[in-house]
């Protein structure tokens, strides 16, 4: 699968954001290594420590079907330019990295950029 189509279910599942307290929609996509794909989007909750983020949810449904490496993720935000996962996100993608690592997809007026993991969280922590 391109990238290019990655982004493309990222921009769909961002149109189902739940995000009414921050109005910032966020969609991810994640890429594993059998060739799925798993899709999600941010979910707020009025008591907003419970928000779960795009990626999080993208990943929870890729584990749910018993898949557990993720070679590219895709995120995107109509309300950002190249917007990346969060620290916490990071370190959960950290956990289902495939064996050749992960590459992270963003995309901007600039078209798509993509950088590995590994740039993102340095020393990411592992048992
Ligand atoms: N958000 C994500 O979905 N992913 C990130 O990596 C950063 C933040 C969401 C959480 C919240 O609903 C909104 O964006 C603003 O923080």
């Amino acid at each position: 699968m391109d990238y290019q189509e990655l982004i493309d279910k990222a921009i769909k599942a961002s149109e189902k954001s739940y995000s009414p307290y921050s109005k910032f929609a966020v969609g991810a996509c994640v890429l594993t290594t059998d060739g799925n794909t798993y899709c999600g989007c941010n979910f707020e909750n009025s008591s907003f420590g419970l928000t779960i983020c795009a990626e999080r949810n993208a990943v929870g449904s890729a584990i749910a079907e018993g898949e557990r490496k993720i070679k590219a993720i895709a995120v995107y935000s109509p309300n950002a330019q190249y917007c990346y996962p969060c620290g916490a996100c990071r370190q959960v993608l950290n956990e289902f990295k495939s064996d050749e690592g992960m590459d992270v997809i963003t995309c901007g007026d600039n078209g798509i950029k993509v950088v590995k993991l590994e740039e993102l969280l340095p020393e990411g922590f592992n048992l």
